[in-house]
């Protein structure tokens, strides 16, 4: 089993190691050019160990079947796919593609993104035996150093939002591959930092699932802001344009969850009337009901009084309420 294991990494490992060579060649030119577009450096893409699949069908199979790896190996790691002919054919092909690693560093599987618009735009490895999305987090082993120093997490949606902003000096970011985070990652991300701000994309899903990482990081017992990024889409636009000196006050402006739930609240339906005031509160209960640190509470409280306009007793009288309801 342990040999079936280093077996799978060292195919992963030297799969890896095709895709840099295939982007260091002449029939690479096109995915440097979308690099380079992308303003990516020499420097980066090798820290991230970038490359590229081919386009053609069974560039890959071939290249692997001669150094005496088997077809059905090969797809048993998610890396080629049989035709109904029996045939096989590579299942990245013409992307630039994403190392996945362990912890440890160790490759597990990939995430691909297209040169252009066609869909999908990521195609990641399938599920497997070693490859289980919602246990990893993207670019863990290169942050843990930046984590360690800066003594707090900063959690991305994408790969190329951890890859650009390292190249402009965030070393302590890691991603989720995609938008659903879930405990298991909460908990391997704590096992680094009991510190992290969520900084998902600027869309109505980024947001909405900004909150709920921050629900389950909270549950886990890590106290979490949520950074919002404004005027671009996510922040590897945002980096490009404002650099570390612009992302360092989008992290010192994150706020705690209760609080960017009430601005998102108050954003979305206004405090007209006392409907509106107790909707909102109930939605924060909830939040206020699970911080744990009696200073953050104390703050969580007055802040949500201040903004609804109610007295701080109020509302922990409705907190305790929601409590006693809720145990
Ligand atoms: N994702 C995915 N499959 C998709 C779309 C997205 O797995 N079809 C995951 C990828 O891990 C991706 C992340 O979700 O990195 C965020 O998606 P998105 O915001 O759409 O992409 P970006 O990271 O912004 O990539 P780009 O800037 O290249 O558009
Ligand atoms: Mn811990
Ligand atoms: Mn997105
Ligand atoms: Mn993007
Ligand atoms: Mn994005």
């Amino acid at each position: 089993r342990q040999n079936k294991k280093n077996r799978a990494l060292e195919i992963y490992g030297l799969v890896r190691d095709v895709f840099r060579f295939w982007l260091s060649k002449e029939v690479g030119l096109s995915a440097v050019q979308y690099l380079e577009k992308r303003n990516l450096s020499q420097e980066v893409r090798e820290t991230f160990q970038l490359g590229y699949s081919l386009p053609g069908w069974d560039h890959l199979v071939r290249f692997l079947n001669s150094k005496d790896i088997s077809s059905e190996e090969l797809a048993k790691l998610g890396l080629i796919q049989a035709k109904e002919t029996g045939r096989y054919f590579d299942r990245f092909r013409d992307r630039i593609m994403f190392p996945i690693w362990d912890t440890q560093g160790r490759v597990v599987g990939f995430g691909g993104r297209t040169l252009g618009d066609d869909t999908p735009k990521y195609l990641n490895s399938p599920e497997g035996e070693y490859f289980n999305k919602g246990q990893l987090l993207y670019g863990l082993h290169i942050a843990r150093r930046g984590i360690r120093e800066q003594g707090f997490a900063v959690l991305m949606e994408g790969y190329l939002d951890v890859v650009s902003t390292y190249q402009h000096g965030v070393t302590n970011a890691v991603a989720s591959l995609g938008t659903a985070f879930t405990r298991e990652q909460g908990k391997l991300l704590m096992n680094y930092t009991h510190q992290a701000v969520v900084a998902y994309d600027a869309d109505e899903a980024g947001i909405k699932a900004a909150i709920r990482a921050s629900e389950i990081l909270q549950e886990l017992g890590c106290q979490v802001r949520i950074a919002s990024i404004p005027e671009y889409k996510d922040p590897d636009e945002f980096i490009q344009r404002h650099g570390l000196a612009g992302w360092s006050k989008i992290i010192d402006a994150a706020l705690p969850l209760v609080h960017f739930k009430l601005t998102q609240a108050v954003k979305k339906v206004g405090l007209k009337n006392s409907t509106a005031k107790r909707s909102i509160l109930q939605e924060v209960l909830p939040n206020l009901a699970a911080v744990a640190s009696p200073l953050e509470l104390e703050e969580a409280v007055r802040y949500t009084a201040t903004v609804l306009q109610l007295n701080w007793e109020t509302v922990l009288a409705e907190i305790k309420a929601y409590k006693a309801n809720n145990r």
